[in-house]
């Protein structure tokens, strides 16, 4: 599976290289948000630096054909497929389930399907050159681009399945942000789907207090300062309020 992946991402490297013009285009460096993982602004030659990718066929490669997958074998092939990324699924899926179960207005199965797309929410990173996920240092703006393209890659492979499309606009906003300034389409407060704005106060959690290869993990304390100086402008402040009561609970009392 690790091997048909990586071909995959050769051919798709090979696509980019036939875009000589992007490539051949000053790149301004920007760097990775060690805090939030989310890219400083983008300037305008994110339009203009737009590489041609085929990431639809790297998630095929990985997952397998969206149209006969379901939850059990995609995150059974998420797994094989990136051991790490589903460390990381895993995380964000138990704290999103216990925002969940505090939200009495949720029906069984909105709390479920907020579930399942807190762990498929970063499957679109399959498509992503590993060099460029784990790069010690700052992004170029193509890999930025295709940094932010992760999200709407695994919407668009999700909605081609009959049992997982309705996790797709969970996985395509949760990088919006509650002041517009988020991507894939800069969706504003409560716009943004519930789910998605759960997951991406979750995510951004289980990333500071996560080792990434650009920065050492942050103290659990820290964590929660920045989700609280980000109350409001990055995140919705009411998830905020949310989220910082059950982690403010020991493990083994976070779950109803
Ligand atoms: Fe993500």
């Amino acid at each position: 599976m690790r091997h048909r992946r990586e071909r995959g991402r050769k051919e798709q490297h090979s696509n980019e290289k036939e875009d000589s013009g992007a490539k051949n285009r000053e790149s301004t460096i920007h760097t990775w948000d060690s805090t939030l993982g989310v890219a400083t602004p983008f300037s305008t030659l994110d339009a203009a630096l737009k590489v041609s990718l085929q990431p639809g066929s790297i998630l095929e490669t990985c997952l397998g054909d969206p149209r006969s997958l379901d939850r059990v074998s995609a995150l059974e092939r998420l797994r094989l497929a990136d051991a790490h990324l589903a460390l990381h699924a895993d995380a964000v899926a138990e704290l999103v389930r216990a925002m969940t179960d505090r939200l009495c207005t949720l029906t069984c199965a909105e709390r479920a399907l907020i579930i399942d797309a807190a762990w498929l929410h970063d499957i679109g990173k399959l498509t992503i050159a590993p060099e460029t996920l784990n790069k010690p240092g700052p992004l170029t703006d193509a890999e930025w681009i295709e940094m932010r393209d992760h999200p709407g890659q695994g919407a668009d492979f999700l909605n081609h399945s009959p049992a997982l499309g309705q996790l797709a606009p969970l996985v395509r906003h949760h990088h919006e942000r509650n002041d517009g300034t988020g991507y894939p389409d800069g969706l504003t407060g409560s716009d943004i789907p519930l789910g998605a704005r759960l997951i991406g106060v979750a995510d951004a959690y289980d990333a500071m207090i996560s080792w990434r290869p650009y920065r050492a993990p942050r103290s659990e304390t820290d964590a929660r300062a920045e989700l609280r100086r980000c109350s409001g402008s990055q995140f919705d402040p009411d998830v905020v309020a949310l989220f910082l009561d059950v982690v403010s609970l020991p493990r083994s009392q976070r779950r109803t």
